[in-house]
């Protein structure tokens, strides 16, 4: 479903991806595990079109999406969650819903978001920022479900939040991936990343060196968390 071959990015005059090869199969869910700097959320703005300046290849369902504008990205399918989630404190939660664009023919109907995320139709008429950090985290799932995203790239969806909340996303991730869509995160939690995802890169200054199964990131939890300096 997405393919990137030999991607390389870079801020200016520094080169942050050093040919990134990556594959995710539809109805996968994969993580991208390294420590800081390494570029994972480098590798996810590449992906969306916001770093523009790349070279290689980047395929999403068969055709090639390097040369287009992020906006078109979305609108073939590609949802973004960033670390920063992106909710405004001046739309309501349902205004976060029901404002941006439905684009794609696999967009969730607001009973369905509902249906699986109640809470947000109780804070409807809350403020987006009054929420709760696992709120908001929820609040950006969903909006890029409402928009039809086939494939969903969430950068650290459980930093900063409680064990329990931690868990009640986990839950989400999992009702999210037997609706059939397909999610690529970037995470440092190897406990959730086993519980969530089906494979793992590690990546590296900039590459991607091994995809690891859930029993690999078992068996070399200790080393990995010593790598990551988690
Ligand atoms: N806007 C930017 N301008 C210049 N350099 C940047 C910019 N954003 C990131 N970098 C650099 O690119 C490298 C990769 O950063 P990136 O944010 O992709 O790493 P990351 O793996 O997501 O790290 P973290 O775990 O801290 O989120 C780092 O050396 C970082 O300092
Ligand atoms: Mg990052």
């Amino acid at each position: 479903m997405l393919k990137t071959r030999d991607l390389n990015a870079y801020y200016d005059e520094s080169h942050v991806l050093r040919g990134v090869d990556l594959d995710v199969q539809p109805g996968e869910v994969v993580t991208l595990v390294g420590r800081n700097g390494a570029g994972k959320t480098t590798t996810l703005k590449s992906i969306m079109g916001i770093v523009r300046q790349r070279t290689g290849e980047i395929v999403f369902d068969g055709q090639p999406i390097m040369r287009l504008t992020s906006d078109r990205v979305a609108r073939r399918g590609i949802g973004f969650v960033p670390e920063e989630r992106g909710i405004y404190a001046t739309l309501t939660v349902a205004e976060h819903l029901t404002l941006p664009p439905v684009v794609g023919k696999n967009a969730w109907p607001l009973e369905r978001i509902y249906d699986l995320f109640p809470i947000l139709k109780e804070r409807g008429t809350s403020m987006g920022t009054t929420l709760s950090g696992g709120e908001q985290q929820m609040l950006a799932i969903a909006r890029v479900l409402r928009s039809g995203a086939k494939l969903i790239l969430l950068d650290e969806p459980t930093e900063g939040l409680a064990p329990v909340i931690v868990n009640a996303i986990g839950d989400l991730i999992l009702e999210i991936k037997k609706s059939g869509v397909t999610m690529l995160l970037v995470e440092q939690n190897l406990r959730f990343a086993t519980r969530v995802a089906d494979r793992h890169y590690l990546m590296v200054h900039g590459r991607i060196i091994e995809s690891m199964t859930n029993a690999e990131v078992i068996a070399r939890e200790k080393d990995l968390l010593a790598h990551l300096g988690v």
